[in-house]
């Protein structure tokens, strides 16, 4: 191996494990593009953390009445701590987007991302964690808190 060739193969080792530890991944969520539209329909407290849940009408009615929810639709967590906007959550449907990934790591056509409270991802997370916990709602569109919209009528189930 001549040095020039041995300067390459250092670099791409370098640049694929920068790539391996970062985990730098985008998905096809984009953030909402204005919350205020979104119904905020639970909210769930644990210690210093609170989390307004929230989707468009549109998926909630289709939640209630067993359908399932339109291509599109996002759900938002929104995480404060301390009284603090601290991150948003967010798992948006598209159609085929479950293509993207493996039979094994694939949640429906839905995609998930975690964006800071100024709505820039971030990148250190790798969304196949929110996906393998979320598999395990499949039986409910892919979300933990669908039980809870049957009962709302107006202002957030507690
Ligand atoms: C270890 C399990 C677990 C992981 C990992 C996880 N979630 Fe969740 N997620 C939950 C639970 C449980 C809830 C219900 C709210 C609660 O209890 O905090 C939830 C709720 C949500 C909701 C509201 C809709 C719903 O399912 O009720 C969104 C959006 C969401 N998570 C996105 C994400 C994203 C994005 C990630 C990854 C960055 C992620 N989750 C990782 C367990 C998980």
């Amino acid at each position: 191996m001549n040095r020039r060739t041995s300067f390459l193969s250092l670099a791409t080792a370098l640049a694929l494990l920068a790539g391996w530890q970062v985990h730098a991944e985008t998905t096809r969520v984009t953030f909402p593009e204005d919350l205020a539209q979104l119904v905020h329909y639970t909210t769930v407290r644990r210690g210093n953390v609170t989390e307004h849940i929230m989707t468009t009408p549109a998926a909630l009615d289709a939640v209630k009445n067993g359908r399932t929810v339109p291509e599109g639709t996002h759900f938002v967590l929104v995480d404060y701590r301390d009284g603090q906007l601290y991150r948003y959550f967010v798992m948006q449907k598209g159609a085929g987007w479950g293509a993207d990934y493996d039979e094994r790591r694939r949640t429906g056509d839905w995609q998930f991302q975690w964006f800071w409270a100024d709505r820039t991802i971030n990148m250190n997370e790798n969304t196949a964690r929110c996906q393998s916990c979320h598999r395990s709602q499949s039986g409910s569109e892919y979300l933990f808190t669908a039980s809870r919209i049957p009962d709302f009528d107006g202002s957030p189930v507690d």
